[in-house]
């Protein structure tokens, strides 16, 4: 007897549906094709779901984006009629941009799916083409993270390879962690992540040691400095160490790159001392060369544990087979959406193939392409910009000089002019960019950038 959910997936009119919606897509977002400010006879509606929206969070959004549903590639227009440039992509998670055709299909493929989420006790065929796609990606150079468990959120990768840490390294209570770090929002990751209104009003959850990060205008001494301070709290606490979260490019924290000799450095003395290594790549996916950012530093035979989210939609904690945790320390009700597998093993399909990555990738490209304009914009006006700084698809520069509040009120005339962008960092203040790698084109970042230049120019005039 067939198998009628096979029979369903190859049903021709699956085919066609899945055609006609991409179509009726592509029509409508065909017309979305520059930016243009809101529209009159939406504003009223579009402030009361603003309002509603301030009224039950009791704070108002931190920019007033209310999706219509539809964009164009890097474009997205807004519920108010205004169409915008999305360079910050949901702070990284909308890599293929907005409305791309091969997201409606995958939505198709999870729309006829029975289920709309996936958990613990049923899984479909795609949950583990995920994982494999995850694993082969983050093996291409020779690292053995041959297991993978998927999750919903970042936060819920890093506590996963946080659990797995200490059940292998037990009775291990301590972790390292850089300074300047963000781990995520969960009681225990707002205890890692190094910002004090984070855990503002929080219990201590675990215990964490602080290493400085690799300072680029002082490579051997930031270096020497940083393994001082991580040897000086193993000797502090000998053994009590299970792991060290990294990010190699930090991201909330100012998008600073570390450098591959300050991480080797640091690697060999946690080797020394049984420690575990774990790469946080929720921000960093992507973005580089590779498709993870451990590759392009050469630490494929170094890394432990690796956590993934954002731009993979579906998040996840790769590590070492002989890290396998017991039974009972790592479930949860939902795995992720079926939506979300579907749309992660599209877009880990295309990442699997050539094009995307490499130094002569889409990605690396556009990155350049655009850094290449704010490096021209920083030379016209030298007194707004300084920069461009930042690594690889993680594009930042720092606009006058780096002040907390003139940084957030640019981002917030940007926004209203026409491109989302944040801030990130603190002394300085930065602003940054997420570009949408699989979507934005030349003439997105051209018109990006004339929009970033007179608006430097009007905020600093205000
Ligand atoms: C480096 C890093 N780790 C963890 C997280 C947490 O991810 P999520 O917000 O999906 O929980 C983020 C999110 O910004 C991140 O940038």
């Amino acid at each position: 007897m067939s198998i009628q959910g096979d029979a369903l997936r190859q049903d021709p009119r699956v085919a066609e549906a899945k055609k006609l919606l991409q179509d009726a897509v592509a029509e409508h977002a065909a017309a979305i094709t520059s930016v243009r400010p809101a529209q009159s006879e939406h504003t009223g509606d579009y402030d009361a779901v603003l309002k509603a929206f301030a009224d039950v969070r009791g704070a108002p959004l931190f920019y007033p984006y209310v999706s219509s549903g539809l964009g164009n590639g890097a474009l997205i227009e807004l519920m108010d009629g205004s169409v915008k440039y999305d360079f910050i992509s949901g702070i990284g998670v909308h890599g293929w941009g907005h409305s791309h055709p091969d997201l409606v299909a995958s939505g198709v493929d999870a729309a006829i799916s029975d289920t709309v989420m996936q958990g613990n006790l049923q899984q479909i065929p795609e949950a583990q083409e995920v994982q494999s796609l995850l694993i082969q990606l983050a093996n291409a150079n020779g690292a053995n993270l041959d297991r993978c468990f998927l999750t919903s959120s970042g936060a819920m990768a890093n506590e996963n390879a946080f659990k797995i840490a200490y059940q292998s390294r037990f009775p291990a209570s301590r972790v390292l962690a850089f300074k300047k770090c963000f781990a995520g929002r969960t009681l225990a990751m707002a205890q890692v992540t190094d910002k004090a209104a984070n855990r503002d009003g929080l219990p201590t959850t675990i215990a964490v040691d602080y290493v400085p990060f690799f300072d680029a205008k002082d490579p051997q001494g930031s270096t020497e400095r940083a393994v001082k301070v991580l040897q000086m709290h193993i000797n502090r606490y000998p053994k009590q160490h299970a792991s060290m979260v990294m990010e190699l490019i930090q991201g909330e924290g100012g998008y600073y790159s570390g450098s591959t000799d300050f991480f080797k450095a640091l690697i060999q003395v946690l080797k020394d001392n049984n420690i575990l290594v774990h790469i946080d790549e929720i921000q960093t996916f992507g973005r580089s060369d590779h498709a993870f950012a451990f590759q392009h530093f050469g630490l494929d035979a170094d890394v432990d544990m690796v956590s993934v989210g954002k731009m993979s939609q579906v998040c996840a904690t790769l590590y070492k087979p002989d890290l396998q945790p017991r039974a009972g320390l790592i479930s949860q009700t939902f795995t992720s959406s079926t939506s979300a597998i579907f749309a992660a093993k599209s877009i880990l399909t295309t990442m699997t193939e050539p094009g995307l990555f490499g130094t002569d990738g889409r990605a690396a490209k556009m990155s350049q392409y655009f850094r290449d304009g704010l490096a021209k914009l920083a030379e016209q006006e030298p007194d707004l910009v300084a920069g461009p700084f930042g690594f690889g698809a993680m594009v930042v520069f720092t606009p006058f000089k780096g002040e907390k509040d003139k940084a957030v009120q640019f981002s917030k005339d940007l926004y209203n002019a026409g491109v989302l962008s944040f801030i990130a960092g603190t002394n300085p203040t930065r602003i940054r960019f997420l570009i949408p790698i699989a979507a934005v084109t030349e003439a997105d970042i051209d018109g990006a950038l004339a929009i970033i230049r007179d608006t430097l120019r009007s905020t600093v005039k205000a």
